[in-house]
């Protein structure tokens, strides 16, 4: 390994001056070897004992939750929020943060993310950021927990489970996971129960496009609707028509079109649009709630709002890059920064990010993603001379909560009530772990961020802390700075500096039956009831 390339890695970690053991979930080799295997990056501290202190007061500052916001103080004991009032008095023991004139609100959840991910079968290998890197840039950025799509090794739900279960021993903060079906069968149908009632998984997620990698039919579809809907867990998709997406991408081979520009070019917005309906409808058809993930055009939001005033139960979940991004970066002669903006669907010409916006504001859309799924330019560059091998995918988990505030809240299109919902609440409403997760309220977990509204950010792969070495969002400025993380109750995020805890993040059980779910089996009965009775025909006399 060259020494620029070193000098970058260390770099990547100049945030991150303390990783403080605690041996929660690793055993003590597994811990140290993870330290070993860091100590190129900067790390130091490994092996010290964590002395944070365990009781905080937040005082002074404008406690928002999704329903209320008001100037009061957050009493933390134990990494829970004992208790929530103007006022409150504490003994000497207790660390106390002044955060008048600041906004204090539950961490960030992140519905969607790809950490450590091996996809699209190249030599790229995985997601470079790991549940390690990718969560210390998380709560760099106020994100305090995620749920991460765990992918089936040989269409296997439990050894992808079990797969997953290793990687995210790292972690540092909470986590959940959502399960990819790629294939279907009676096998998969049995797991698919395993991960609901034992696992702690309440959503699945189902590719419409990926031909020939993780690409299902309509017919897998429609099976796997049927599942979710008798487990009560909730039915994701990715919504393009993989079809006629690889008829899209040859067209563009056989135009010499082969840069990262072809990329888009092959998989334009009606194609989501066709993906998004299909799927409503089918989960209409099964009477089952449905979430679309990543939706990045104008066309597949228009039908999402569409299903939801004729009063059927979808989820839009548009992702940071499709709200603040165009297309433009896609055209960029230099490759490596062309590439680094490849992601499917693909990031949209202008118009449709600040049409997503206000679908956000209005309701339409319910909650901001990122679809953190980095690689670097590496990785990236084996798509040089086509673009169908560029790895697919773009950062967001360190970034999420400045932009959606910048754009959104600094520039007056939402309340800083309707920021905590569409970043925290619903998610955590919609996978069902509310009001533990996404509230400042006794009883829930201390996962809290303070953000300056006066103080600014500014985003690029210098001082980022992901392992990427590019950044979607290199050079952007903006209002609003989150300037202290707390996580199970203990500060990780301050003066600009991480202090995380390898091994400290816990995994979240999800369990299913949303509020979607709520009177579906209505809906049910009065189908039935509207069919008209079959007709007795009499057999004609011969
Ligand atoms: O380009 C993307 N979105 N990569 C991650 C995988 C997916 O489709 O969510
Ligand atoms: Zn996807
Ligand atoms: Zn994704």
């Amino acid at each position: 390994m060259g020494f620029v390339n070193l000098l970058t890695m260390a770099k990547r970690f100049t945030g991150i001056i303390a990783i403080l053991l605690l041996l929660r979930l690793t055993t003590a080799s597994a811990s140290h070897e993870f330290c070993d295997a860091r100590m190129g990056y900067n790390v130091v501290g490994c092996g010290g004992s964590d002395s944070s202190s365990r009781r905080i007061l937040i005082k002074g500052g404008t406690v928002v939750n999704a329903h209320h916001q008001e100037v009061a103080d957050v009493y933390i004991d134990d990494g829970i929020i004992a208790d929530v009032k103007p006022n409150i008095k504490v003994g000497d023991e207790v660390t106390v943060i002044d955060t008048t004139g600041k906004f204090v609100m539950p961490g960030g959840i992140d519905p969607h993310t790809h950490l450590e991910m091996e996809f699209m079968g190249t030599d790229s290998t995985e997601t470079i950021d790991d549940f390690f890197s990718g969560q210390a840039a998380a709560l760099a950025g106020g994100t305090t927990m995620h749920i991460d799509f765990v992918m089936p090794v040989n269409g296997s739900l439990s050894l992808g489970f079990k797969a997953y279960v290793e990687k995210a021993k790292k972690s540092c903060m909470d986590y959940g996971f959502h399960m990819t079906i790629t294939k279907w069968d009676d096998t998969v149908a049995r797991e698919m129960e395993i991960m609901v009632k034992e696992k702690g998984i309440n959503s699945f997620k189902f590719f419409l496009a990926y031909k020939g990698i993780v690409m299902i039919n309509d017919e897998l579809l429609l099976e796997g609707l049927k599942k979710c809907k008798s487990l009560g867990a909730l039915a994701m998709v990715h919504a393009e028509n993989g079809d006629a997406v690889f008829e899209g991408q040859k067209r563009m081979i056989e135009l010499g079109i082969t840069g990262p520009e072809g990329h888009a070019l092959s998989r334009p917005p009606l194609l989501e649009a066709e993906a998004t309906a299909r799927a409503i409808r089918l989960a209409g058809f099964i009477n089952t709630p449905l979430y679309i993930v990543h939706v990045m055009s104008i066309d597949a939001m228009e039908e999402i709002a569409k299903a939801r005033k004729l009063g059927q139960r979808v989820v839009g979940e548009p992702v940071v890059s499709g709200l603040v991004l165009n297309d433009s970066g896609l055209w960029d002669p230099d490759f490596n920064i062309a590439a680094k903006f490849v992601m499917s669907p693909p990031i949209r010409a202008p118009g449709h990010g600040r049409a997503l916006q206000a679908a956000v504001s209005m309701g339409v859309l319910q909650l901001v993603g990122t679809d953190h799924c980095t690689f670097n330019s590496t990785q990236k560059a084996f798509g040089i001379d086509d673009f169908r091998k560029i790895p697919n995918g773009v950062n967001g988990i360190e970034e999420r909560m400045h932009l959606v505030w910048d754009t959104m809240v600094a520039s007056g299109k939402i309340s800083v009530t309707d920021y905590v919902r569409i970043t925290s609440t619903e998610c955590a409403r919609i996978f069902n772990i509310y009001p533990k997760k996404g509230a400042i309220l006794p009883g829930s977990d201390a996962d809290i961020i303070i953000l300056n509204p006066n103080s600014s950010f500014q985003i690029s792969s210098n001082s980022h802390h992901s392992r990427s070495d590019t950044n979607v969002y290199e050079g952007w400025i903006g209002k609003g700075k989150v300037e202290i993380t707390i996580v199970g109750g203990r500060i990780v995020w301050e003066n600009n500096e991480l202090k995380v805890n390898l091994g400290s993040g816990k995994y979240i059980k999800m369990p299913p039956f949303n509020y979607l779910f709520d009177g579906i089996e209505k809906a049910d009965v009065s189908y039935i009831s509207s069919l008209r009775a079959p007709v007795n025909r009499f057999k004609a006399m011969q």
